[in-house]
């Protein structure tokens, strides 16, 4: 078991790189599936998330070969298998993709449950509707969702709830459906985009990404021969952003995209950071008290929901009183009573925080209960007086690359220790 060992009471200052998007890959990757061909990933991040989606998708006859340290070739030319185990795919959430992306090329299907991080309920039932409207018989039992389809028919569906998953996945199963799919009350985060940019740089035609409504004119083949380069992470971007206002530093965050951070921008703003934008880099740097807010996490183009533990600890040593709303997750504050050990004044319930700023966090040892939580209990470690032992570091491994080397050259003190 590997912890990190975190000095605090830094100030983060430096430059920082940000990877390729954690939540573009893991779709991407298993969309490559769909095409009879080989295709060349660039930007690609290197986190275990990634890795086993790799690994599964070897398992299902495709080649997949590591160029260098974020390029991966994909050759999906000659699969063997239709069926990703239930072993492999509880290991991560984003093994739905496989249903779709194996759906669409395949039209018959068995995928394992997903798995994931433990943020509450995680139904796939807005998945499952789609793909019966697409013409799909869909059943599950034993840890397995079995799905298969004679023909896959063009249709019309209105989501229930805006979900980025099965946005994406009913993208992987319409783009080589018989006629045109229309998607209603889509979620419009970054990763989508870029998902149907892939897709439509190997011969999809998908239309509105980005908006509520998302059209797909099936295609009969998706082309090999492409090369694409993975969108900036926005959660990875924002993270650092979270990090220079908790810390009351000062980072320049390279190849980032602006935009994206919009909600987070004005939050930082409103609590008293500065922003400056330079394209693809964005400087943020605090000095003095920070200003307590409200926050209320939404999908895109609102507050990501990924980025509400990381702007809890900034809030946590705010001058004055804030309260978040979580309307995404039924269980996303378990951070908070790691940052109480800490010191920090929190009173969460149900979907909502209050945080009575402290003047400072102290070190201690503390529990990462999920990725985002992980990265949050990072950024507190370094702002912490004192040391801090963070323990479930696998975790923050699954979608962040290298970050104690990247927290490390901004200043921060990390060890990471293997503990028998
Ligand atoms: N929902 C349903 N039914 C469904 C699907 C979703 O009721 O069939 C509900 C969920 O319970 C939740 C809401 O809809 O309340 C949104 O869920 P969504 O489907 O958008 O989430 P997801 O696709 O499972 C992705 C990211 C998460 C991120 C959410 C929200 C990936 C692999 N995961 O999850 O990222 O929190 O969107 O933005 O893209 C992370 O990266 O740390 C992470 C958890």
């Amino acid at each position: 078991m590997e912890k990190f060992i975190i000095h605090g009471d830094t100030r983060l200052v430096g430059e920082v790189e940000i990877s390729g998007a954690k939540n573009a890959a893991v779709a991407i990757l298993p969309a490559t599936l769909l095409i009879d061909g080989i295709t060349t990933l660039e930007n690609v991040p290197n986190i275990s998330d990634v890795k086993i989606i790799c690994k599964i998708l070897t398992s299902l006859g495709a080649m997949v070969n590591w160029t260098n340290e974020h390029t991966v070739v994909v050759d999906t030319r000659h699969l063997t298998s239709t069926h990703a185990p239930l072993e492999m795919t509880s290991k991560f959430r984003a093994s739905y993709y496989l249903l779709g992306a194996l759906l669409g090329r395949c039209k018959d299907v068995q995928v394992g449950l997903p798995g994931g991080c433990n943020l509450g309920a995680r139904p796939i039932d807005q998945h499952i509707k789609g793909f019966e409207s697409l013409g799909a018989t869909v059943y599950y039992g034993h840890g397995q969702i079995t799905a298969n389809a004679h023909n896959l028919a063009g249709s019309t569906i209105y989501f229930d709830v805006v979900s980025v998953g099965a946005t994406i996945n009913l993208i992987l199963a319409s783009v080589l459906a018989k006629g045109t799919t229309v998607l209603n009350s889509v979620a419009k985060e970054p990763h989508i985009v870029d998902v149907a940019n892939f897709l439509n740089t190997v011969g999809a035609d998908i239309r509105g990404a980005g908006t509520d409504v998302i059209k797909i004119n099936g295609v009969s083949k998706l082309s090999g021969n492409h090369t694409y380069s993975i969108v900036p992470d926005q959660i990875e971007t924002g993270t650092f952003m979270t990090a220079a206002l908790a810390s009351k530093g000062d980072i320049l965050i390279k190849n980032c995209i602006y935009e994206h951070m919009d909600s987070l921008s004005a939050k930082i703003i409103e609590m008293g950071g500065n922003i400056e934008n330079f394209g693809d880099s964005i400087r943020v740097s605090c000095t003095g008290k920070l200003h307590p807010t409200n926050i209320k996490t939404l999908p895109y183009p609102g507050f990501p929901t990924d980025l509400q533990p990381q702007i809890g600890v900034a809030l946590s040593i705010a001058d004055g009183t804030s309260i978040i709303n979580e309307s995404i997750w039924d269980s996303r504050f378990q951070y908070t009573n790691e940052l109480i050990k800490m010191g920090a004044k929190i009173t969460a319930q149900g979907k909502t925080a209050i945080f009575e700023g402290v003047d400072n966090l102290i070190g201690a040892p503390i529990y990462a209960s999920d990725l985002r939580a992980g990265a949050a209990l990072l950024i507190a470690g370094i702002i912490a007086k004192g040391t801090s032992e963070l323990y479930n570091i696998h975790y923050i491994d699954r979608g962040y690359e290298k970050i104690e080397d990247k927290f490390s050259k901004l200043g921060a003190k990390i060890e990471r220790v293997n503990e028998e």
